[in-house]
């Protein structure tokens, strides 16, 4: 978990330096100020990407030839060192020797919910697998070479299929089922935790209509296809099917978290200040079990806080703030606990964005 940052040309910063709680991080100003930037940097620091520019080289400061983002964990006592500059790629160093992207992601994980993802009900179930699946990359190291080699078999597979050769077919019938087995497994666990996380969540959650409302949400792990048949007698079943449409139509590809209500998916009942603060839930269920059973500190990160939130579900998200022991780092245009609300968080750090430049 990040601890020091220092922004250099990056975006609206020329040299800033924040310290950040290991707790609740609130960054507050109005538009224009840099939160965004603030919260992309941090982002940044996990996955070499911007979660709002596709083109990383639009983040160096106008005039500049190149960013650079330095970053302290003070727990592990990592440096993290990134530069960006107009003609080369990203360069990535972790104590001072070059890295990659997926080592940043184990090192320094971090989830990021903001204007457009704010809705896991609503994201596409590539978006709510992606997010199981890296917390499965950060901890379990032998993930990656799972998940690696189911897809890269399924490659072969619809390779095939688009080929329409299937006189070997059943070669990746088996591998991909082999693999897939591995990987639904694995999903399936992190899942369950997650989910038992996020009920002991509720439990503590003050009452109120609200919490009740979301409690009644049926959060289900779909694994891509129908657990009655095994996966690899499925594969074989579908070929025909497959063939014509030249790819693999079922499997561990098109798992997916569904999000319920009465049996009904949630995006069509919920409102969207509900659905932000579900997938604001089920990401701090995610991370406590980063935390709690692999001992991995995983960073929240919210822009734009209350946007969308209206003051039932904001109210569940200050009550969620007193039992989070994660490193959570939000923002918002109005400075929320000013006099009146003076929160006793624990590790509660507060920072005008409008200062730190
Ligand atoms: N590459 C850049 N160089 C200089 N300024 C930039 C760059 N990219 C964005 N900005 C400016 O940075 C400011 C802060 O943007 P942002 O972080 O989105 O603010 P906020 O989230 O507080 O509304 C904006 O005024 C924007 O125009
Ligand atoms: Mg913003």
């Amino acid at each position: 978990m990040i601890s020091e940052l220092k922004l250099n040309n990056f975006r609206c910063f020329e040299t800033s330096i924040i310290n950040l709680s290991p707790g609740i991080n609130f960054f507050y100003g109005p538009n224009g100020s840099g939160k965004t930037s603030i919260l992309e940097a941090i982002y940044i620091c996990s996955s070499g990407k911007s979660f709002k520019s596709s083109n990383i080289k639009s983040l160096i400061s106008f005039d500049q030839d190149f960013f650079s983002i330095n970053a302290y964990d003070s727990n592990k006592g990592y440096t993290l060192n990134l530069v960006k500059s107009r003609t080369s790629p990203i360069s990535i160093k972790i104590n001072n020797t070059k890295s990659t992207t997926s080592a940043l992601l184990k090192e320094f994980p971090a989830t990021a919910i903001h204007n457009n993802t704010f809705s896991f009900a609503n994201a596409s179930p590539d978006f709510r697998r992606k997010i199981l699946d890296r917390s499965l990359f950060v901890s379990n190291p032998n993930f990656s070479e799972t998940w690696f080699g189911f897809y890269r078999s399924l490659k072969q597979r619809n390779s095939s299929l688009k080929k329409g050769f299937i006189d070997n077919i059943d070669v990746w019938n088996q591998k991909v089922s082999e693999e897939g087995v591995a990987l639904d497994i694995n999903r399936i666990t992190f899942f369950e935790d997650s989910l038992s996380e996020l009920n002991s969540i509720f439990s503590r959650l003050k009452p109120s209509p609200m919490v009740d409302k979301l409690n009644k949400v049926k959060i289900e792990f779909f694994s891509g296809w129908d657990k009655e048949t095994q996966l690899y007698e499925l594969l074989a079943q579908n070929q025909k099917k497959d063939l014509f449409s030249k790819t693999t139509t079922q499997g561990p590809h098109k798992a997916d978290i569904k999000i319920l209500i009465k049996g009904m998916d949630a995006k069509q009942i919920l409102s969207r200040g509900e659905q932000k603060i579900l997938s604001i839930l089920w990401c701090c269920s995610q991370n406590e079990v980063l935390r709690k059973k692999y001992n991995i500190d995983a960073t929240l990160i919210i822009d734009d806080i209350k946007s969308e939130l209206d003051n039932a579900t904001f109210e569940v998200f200050l009550n969620l703030l007193n039992f989070l022991d994660n490193q959570v780092i939000f923002s918002c245009i109005d400075d929320h606990f000013s006099s009146k609300i003076n929160p006793n968080y624990k590790d509660f750090k507060k920072f005008h964005v409008e200062q730190l430049r």
